[in-house]
């Protein structure tokens, strides 16, 4: 187990009063430095990052970008509608699947209009053309790219420009998809030099597809986060409140999303009642449940319902666009609270098992907008103070891939992304009240502000930056891997 020096045994520390001492004499490279973790009991990580469930962090494209990047998204919930987060969970599990069931299909009497109109809901134009436009006819056709990037008359009609079925090379269900066989169909495509492959069965109804993208995906990103059906991996958050979180988990589910964060302020009493439900009904379903801060609180958790959770969450009030320490006068120093409460699973493990920790919010930006500078360091001293995984808003904020324009800020000098609370007053005009419990209430106390970070330019530049850094770290005190980190960090204060 990790050492921490004595000085902070019963103290309350953050991140800032710590520092990891190296006390090895290293003898690899930084780049054989493994980072795979456990985010939930079933669903592992080669990447320890998770970018929050926050209106101004995740959406679809975050997902994506986590997901490759071998960490993991989880799609906020303040919409207006249950179905805009359902559509965001569909485009991360349309975005990247070896074999991609369930395609979008379009009949022939569809226009080059509805392909556009696609490509922009789910990002891809390969679209097979069926009798009747649905997956229970025969395939007549295909239309790509090809087919329609110099077209500029949308009303046309994709009988005109698609490649007709006796033009298209096909794979057969019972060569590929019947023997799970995903290596046989891209070879077809490669050899055929081909957008998209279809997959139909012996009644000639489209089955399936595997496109060429997703090939080059599977080079350029080996750490990706994926199902056993190669599609990337995302979660939703999910409110507090049995009767609204029951029709979310149920779309969801249909929607194929690999697990749920009950996501409130402080773990409520019915959090347990949605985890217990959720198992009953979608045992495929991982349940992530938090936000807590103490041991006590785990303890109680896990007496409760240990069954019922897949990993735990803490941080009350670290984040950098919370208040809920200074206007409530109640939280905890996040570092203190990651140790406490992974001292007490572990405590507990031989009794119930593993129970994986989330350190969420509190890594440090920067500590001037000026300063681009992320703080790779702060996500390995939550590692070794015990966390798997480490949840993140305001440093993923800036980056392309987030919801929201990036502006030129005057008074800063420099381009910025807006980064807002859940429990802002403008968060909480739509559903982030829920966060706190205090939907049904007239007054609202805030418990979240909105600033401004500083833009990052894309997450495919960054994210690479930051696992190098933290693998850095780790090569520093001579750990090849967070075990060793957690078994071994000399923890002292500064
Ligand atoms: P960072 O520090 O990474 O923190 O920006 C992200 C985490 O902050 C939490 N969060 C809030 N906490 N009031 C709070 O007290 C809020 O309005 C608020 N909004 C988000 C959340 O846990 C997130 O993952």
């Amino acid at each position: 187990m990790a050492k921490l020096h004595p000085d902070l045994k019963n103290k309350e520390f953050w991140y800032k009063d710590i520092t990891l001492i190296p006390n090895r004499l290293p003898d690899f490279e930084r780049d054989e430095v493994d980072l795979t973790t456990h985010f939930t009991k079933r669903v592992i990580l080669k990447t320890p990052f998770i970018s929050a469930p926050m209106d101004t962090v995740t959406e679809a494209e975050m997902a994506i970008l986590m997901a490759l990047m071998g960490g993991i998204g989880i799609i906020h919930y303040n919409f207006s509608t249950i179905d805009e987060q359902i559509k965001e969970v569909e485009k991360v599990k349309r975005f990247e699947a070896g074999f991609v069931f369930n395609p979008v299909v379009l009949s022939s009497q569809n226009t080059i209009k509805d392909v556009y109109n696609i490509a922009d809901k789910y990002g891809f134009f390969s679209v097979p053309i069926t009798e009747d436009g649905t997956l229970n006819s025969k395939l007549v056709g295909i239309v790509t790219h090809r087919n329609v990037r110099y077209r500029k008359d949308m009303e046309t009609k994709l009988k005109t420009v698609m490649t007709p079925r006796e033009r298209l090379i096909v794979a057969q269900k019972s060569e590929t998809v019947d023997k799970n066989d995903l290596y046989f169909a891209n070879e077809i495509l490669r050899k055929n030099n081909l957008d998209t492959l279809p997959i139909i069965d012996e009644g000639n109804k489209i089955v399936a597809l595997v496109t060429d993208s997703d090939m080059k995906k599977n080079e350029q990103f080996p750490l990706a986060t994926k199902n056993e059906n190669k599609q990337l991996r995302v979660f939703i958050a999910v409110e507090s409140r049995l009767e609204l979180a029951k029709e979310r988990i149920k779309k969801g589910y249909d929607a194929g999303v690999d697990g749920i964060v009950i996501d409130a302020s402080v773990v409520f009493r019915e959090q347990l009642e949605i985890a217990k439900w959720t198992k009953e009904n979608f045992p495929k379903l991982d349940v992530v449940l938090g936000n807590i801060g103490s041991a006590e609180m785990v303890r109680k958790i896990i007496d409760a319902g240990f069954d019922y959770c897949d990993a735990l969450k803490v941080g009350i009030g670290p984040g950098a666009a919370c208040i809920t320490q200074q206007e409530l006068g109640t939280g905890r120093a996040q570092a203190s609270a990651v140790w406490d409460c992974t001292q007490e699973t572990k405590k507990l493990e031989p009794k119930y098992g593993f129970l994986p920790i989330i350190a969420d919010g509190g890594i440090r930006i920067a500590d001037t907008i000026e300063q681009d500078m992320a703080k790779p360091g702060d996500i390995t001293k939550a590692l070794a103070l015990g966390a798997q995984t480490v949840m993140m808003g305001s440093l993923f904020a800036g980056l392309d891939e987030s919801p929201g324009q990036k502006e030129f800020d005057y008074e800063e000098n420099r381009m910025v992304k807006k980064y807002r609370g859940m429990g802002s007053i403008e968060a909480m005009e739509k559903r982030g009240a829920l966060r706190y419990g205090i939907e049904k209430m007239k007054i609202r106390i805030p418990e979240g502000k909105v600033i401004k970070v500083p833009y990052r330019g894309s997450g495919y530049d960054f994210i690479p930056q930051l696992i190098a850094g933290v693998k850095q770290s780790l090569q520093k005190q001579g750990f090849k891997n967070i075990k060793e980190l957690q078994q071994e960090a000399d923890i002292r204060p500064i």
